[in-house]
């Protein structure tokens, strides 16, 4: 098993350049199964879920190429089987994203219910509650969700929250319905903007993706494209959190800034400079100060998958800060081992208090999930001696090659194999 070690570290300096967008890349690579013809899929982060999800196409039918140099081409016009088999689908909950595809293709879809990160209980219904819509028959059995429709007729469906999975299983499976589907309170996230934007360049009619109402107009068939994804504003947003923690200076490259703005608002509160390009950001952090409240919320609101990597900067900061979880019900398993390392964080029902200012110390910490693994990292460069962080099969999900991308911004973090 993998181990990361980190010690404490000077200031980081220096420029990170971010990958691919992995929650704009796995639906993508989901929707490349309604496609006629093989497509070309560029900026493609090599992570573990990627790895999964193409695994999960290829145990499905298509023909995925390896990855190189961030190009992977998929071909899904042979025969494609509407089953997708449980250990693949128990390895990521974003499997699930073939279900809505398959639908569209095939009429008919039988996947085990999803597994992923341990963070709350994150039903899937809805996304049943839209194919349901949509026309499709549902049963659930023997830990399997079976989806029928002998042909999906548009509909308009209303999310009672603006889930990101749904909104976009539910934005593939009506490509291909009979008539209008309209999304209402959608999720708006710049991930669906790309779904949207490949699915249109295969010949798909949808309108209004990155606002809570989208419009899908079915069409007869979709062709290929080759598309570049965006970039991975989650990746972007922990590096950022890396500069201003250490007092470092990073050049962040690869960026769209627009995707950031609630990580730069409340780094700025925090004393934080940072200079916004075209693509790219300054983030200075040597005037770092006092602590600030966050609440996360769907977009544009602030990311929940930045909540457990900016916990780690409020350790540091002066003062208390609040952090209010409100996208999952049980996302704060990094605070009992931030706490191992000398943090002062109280949970009170979906808040985490943390009194910050305190001096963090190495210990042995484990990664819960992804982000949490993030934030231990984080903490492991401030904090005074060696951390070692267990579990770090969640990490690499998420993050290309995170302690080489780190040590070249000056980070001492190393990975040991046991
Ligand atoms: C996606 C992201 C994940 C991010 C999350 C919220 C991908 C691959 N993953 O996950 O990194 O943390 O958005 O920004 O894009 N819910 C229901 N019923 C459903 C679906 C969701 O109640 O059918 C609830 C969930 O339990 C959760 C909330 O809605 O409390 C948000 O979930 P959702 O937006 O669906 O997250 P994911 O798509 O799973």
């Amino acid at each position: 098993m993998a181990k990361i070690i980190v010690e404490k570290s000077e200031p980081l300096k220096g420029l990170i350049k971010i990958d691919g967008a992995k929650n704009a890349v796995l639906p993508i690579l989901a929707a490349t199964l309604l496609a006629t013809d093989t497509c070309v899929l560029e900026d493609i982060p090599h992570l573990k879920d990627v790895e999964v999800m193409s695994d999960l196409l290829v145990s499905l039918g298509a023909k995925v190429s390896p990855l190189v140099d961030g190009r992977i081409e998929i071909d899904a016009s042979g025969e494609i089987s509407g089953e997708a088999p449980y250990d693949l689908i128990q390895k990521m909950r974003a499997s699930f994203f073939v279900l809505g595809p398959l639908l569209a293709k095939k009429g008919v879809a039988r996947i085990s219910m999803p597994g992923g990160c341990a963070i709350g209980a994150r039903p899937i219904d809805l996304h049943l509650k839209g194919f349901s819509a949509l026309g499709a028959e549902i049963d659930l059995g023997h830990g399997y969700v079976e989806a029928k429709a002998e042909k999906l007729v548009g509909a308009t469906i209303y999310l009672d929250f603006p889930s990101v999975g749904a909104t976009e299983n539910i934005m593939m499976a009506a490509t291909m319905a009979e008539g209008t589907t309209i999304i209402e309170n959608a999720a708006e996230e710049p991930e669906i903007i790309d779904l949207a934007n490949f699915l249109n360049k295969l010949g798909a009619n949808i309108k209004g993706a990155g606002t809570d109402t989208i419009r899908i107009v079915g069409v007869d068939t979709l062709g290929s494209t080759v598309h570049a994804v965006i970039p991975d504003r989650i990746e972007a947003g922990t590096y950022m959190i890396a500069a201003a923690m250490t007092k470092g200076d990073i050049t962040i490259k690869n960026v769209v800034p627009n995707h950031l703005k609630p990580i730069i608002a409340k780094l700025r509160e925090c004393g934080v400079d940072i200079e916004e390009g075209d693509d790219e950001l300054r983030v200075n952090g040597e005037k770092l100060n006092g602590s600030v409240d966050v609440t996360t919320l769907p977009y544009p609101g602030f990311p929940t998958d930045l909540q457990a990597q900016f916990m780690s900067l409020l350790t540091v900061t002066q003062g208390t800060g609040i952090v209010s979880e409100t996208v999952f019900e049980n996302r704060f398993m990094h605070v009992s081992e931030l706490n191992r390392m000398g943090a002062n964080i109280k949970i009170e029902g979906h808040s985490a208090v943390v009194q910050g200012g305190g001096q963090l110390q190495g210990a042995k910490v484990k990664a819960t999930d992804l982000r949490a693994g993030a934030a231990l990292i984080l903490a492991g460069l401030v904090a005074d001696g060696e951390t070692e962080i267990d579990n770090v099969y969640h990490i690499d999900r998420g993050y290309v090659d995170i302690e080489n991308k780190l040590r070249k911004v000056g980070a001492k973090i190393r990975r040991i194999e046991e």
